[in-house]
């Protein structure tokens, strides 16, 4: 599963730094290559003595495979390979165990997928595939690879131990919490629990009390929410484009900014398309629901989404530094509450660059460089949004009480 990246001895992903032409796969037979390229390219798969078994070609016409010596074209119908676009880097999977090949774009993954082949089971290539354990590049910069091949969807609703069933693993609806990276799973058991809610006893109205910050002039998330209408485009307010971000702890140097953010979405309001600074995340939804639309990478020309998906109240997402790092939320025009997020962000131990920004892309379509900060400390939030909260609850007309009438006529009296 190449959505994992533990330190496991074989490790999941290598990084390869330097420039080089020829790459040893992390087994025999299987995995991914992550390149970038600029001009036609091609990879060449050898066995253990040097002798090609494969040769793949990028060219702006398509994905070409050919069997070597031979030959051997595995025609498929693609039509799509290397791309004029900003950013783009490119991926081929090698998968003796299914007999499978895949190509793509972006991310490693089989949304981005353009090139697929499945040998014919009567060819029984599994032992030939086996073979190949090193791979040559010819006008292209591997920049990594991962042990393990695509296979299929990946899924982006994270369960726990007690909830995942027999079908729900079947399916592949959930991805277990167990193959999240260790750094990932650290996030998740710090915010999944049941008592991780925002209305607690001690202010059982604290979401109606945000709704009513966020509605009101005067008040603290209407008037921060109006100052911060230039933070992605200082020519240009755009009021939709914002939200709060308001930090539990402090940056211990482990994290892009403070490794906890309550995010705070009004309805309509979004961000821009950005990514986290290649950390691991996992996101909770706490309040109402986000729509996040996934990229297959960081762009400044116009590049689709691969993936649209909305979580709800108690959904837990994830991110890590290969996969769904891309994206952009937004609760939805039709939504009718303010979506509130749990956003937990960590670098794996791995990680030797600690790339402080999230990158975005300006309304131009210009990267620019987001530093995660902080609008408010959580504690100092819950008591500004209490006092206002208490302060309008004084301002409420008081609640008429009946006068209790006499029971006799007053002529008794
Ligand atoms: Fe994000």
């Amino acid at each position: 599963m190449t959505y994992t990246n533990t330190a496991y001895k074989a490790p999941v992903s290598l990084k390869v730094n330097k420039d080089t032409e020829k790459v040893n796969l992390i087994f025999r037979g299987q995995g991914v290559i992550l390149f970038t390229a600029t001009e036609n390219c091609s990879l060449t798969f050898c066995d253990v003595s040097g002798n090609p078994g494969m040769k793949v070609k990028f060219t702006e016409q398509g994905i070409s495979v050919n069997l070597e010596p031979s030959n051997e074209p595995l025609v498929t119908d693609n039509s799509k390979g290397l791309v004029n676009q900003k950013g783009a880097y490119y991926w081929f999977s090698l998968d003796a165990q299914n007999q499978r090949l895949y190509a793509g774009i972006g991310e490693a993954r089989k949304e981005t997928a353009v090139y697929s082949y499945q040998f014919p089971a009567e060819q029984n290539k599994k032992l030939f595939l086996e073979s190949l354990v090193s791979v040559s590049a010819e006008h292209l910069h591997i920049t990594r690879i991962l042990r393990d091949p695509i296979t299929r969807s990946i899924p982006l609703l994270v369960k726990n131990t007690e909830e995942l069933t027999m079908d729900s693993l079947a399916s592949g609806m959930y991805l277990p919490k167990a193959n999240l990276s260790l750094t990932s799973q650290q996030l998740y058991d710090c915010i999944s629990g049941k008592q991780f809610i925002l209305n607690t006893p001690d202010f059982p109205e604290f979401t109606q009390a945000i709704e009513h910050s966020i509605a009101t002039p005067g008040k603290w998330c209407y008037e921060v929410l109006k100052q911060k209408s230039t933070e992605f485009n200082k020519d240009k307010p755009n009021e939709k484009e914002t939200y709060l971000r308001i930090t539990l702890g402090e940056n211990n140097g482990e994290s892009p900014g403070i490794p906890y953010v309550m995010e705070i979405w009004p309805v309509g309001h979004y961000s821009p398309i950005h990514n986290h600074g290649n950390a691991d995340a996992v996101i909770r939804v706490l309040n109402g629901a986000i729509n996040v639309s996934l990229f297959p990478f960081l762009s400044g020309d116009a590049v689709e989404p691969f993936a649209k998906a909305d979580f709800k109240k108690e959904d837990i997402t994830w991110i890590s530094p290969e996969l769904n790092q891309v994206h952009q939320l937004k609760n939805l025009d039709t939504n009718k509450d303010t979506c509130i997020t749990i956003q937990c962000y960590m670098y794996e131990n791995n990680d030797k660059r600690h790339y402080d920004y999230f990158d975005y892309l300006d309304e131009s379509g210009v990267k620019q460089q987001f530093e995660p900060n902080s609008d408010m400390d959580f504690v100092e939030f819950k008591k500004t949004i209490k006092k206002e909260w208490e302060e309008f609850q004084g301002e409420k007309p008081k609640e008429v009480i009946p006068q209790r009438k006499p029971w006799y006529p007053p002529y008794w009296c």
